[in-house]
């Protein structure tokens, strides 16, 4: 095995963060729908489907590095909200989750001199550091726009516009893979 069962345990634990956040990002924005805001829906869905090209790299990873990719079992999402900030709250504390934990693998693979996958982990330092940034400007900017029915409507349309931003920057980072 080029990964060590150390190595080849915490990347398949780390699975199940990253399908997690596919499944709440899938949860909320279903809900979103559900409840009106399109836009944000459709930001959740984008999101949703790029947690999943971040599970997949993982999965492939570890087969590739001569270990067991795992399928996790997970508990159903959450699927009500009392408000989009809820959701979002959500969102950054499982992305600060994820982040914490892409960090200890990355430390775990230093110290056993696993080059490869440290170097596979940089981009996944770089995304999590990108979508907690993220986050955090989208729940300032509720914090700022407010929860109203009103400033809801103008909450939405920022999303709208954030999920046709994101599509081209990820392109151009993921050479067309995650969107
Ligand atoms: Fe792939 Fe946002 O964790």
């Amino acid at each position: 095995m080029i990964i060590t069962k150390k190595i080849e345990k915490a990347l398949n634990e780390h699975l199940a963060l990253e399908m997690n956040a596919q499944y709440n990002y899938l949860s909320v924005a279903s809900w979103c729908e559900l409840e009106g805001y399109e836009g944000t829906a459709k930001f959740f869905y984008k999101q949703s489907a790029e947690e999943n090209t971040h599970f997949m790299k993982f999965f492939t990873y570890i087969n590739e590095m001569g270990g067991h990719a795992l399928v996790p079992s997970l508990k159903a999402p959450k699927y009500q909200f009392k408000s989009i900030q809820e959701a979002v709250e959500m969102g950054l504390a499982h992305e600060q989750k994820v982040t914490k934990a892409i960090y200890e693998i990355a430390t775990l693979a230093k110290k056993d001199g696993d080059h490869a996958t440290e170097v596979f982990l940089t981009f996944f330092i770089d995304e999590q550091k990108e979508e907690e940034v993220q986050f955090k400007r989208i729940l300032d900017k509720i914090k700022l726009i407010g929860g109203g029915p009103q400033s809801l409507y103008y909450v939405d349309k920022e999303f709208e516009k954030l999920s046709a931003a994101t599509t081209g920057g990820k392109k151009r980072k993921d050479k067309g893979e995650g969107e």
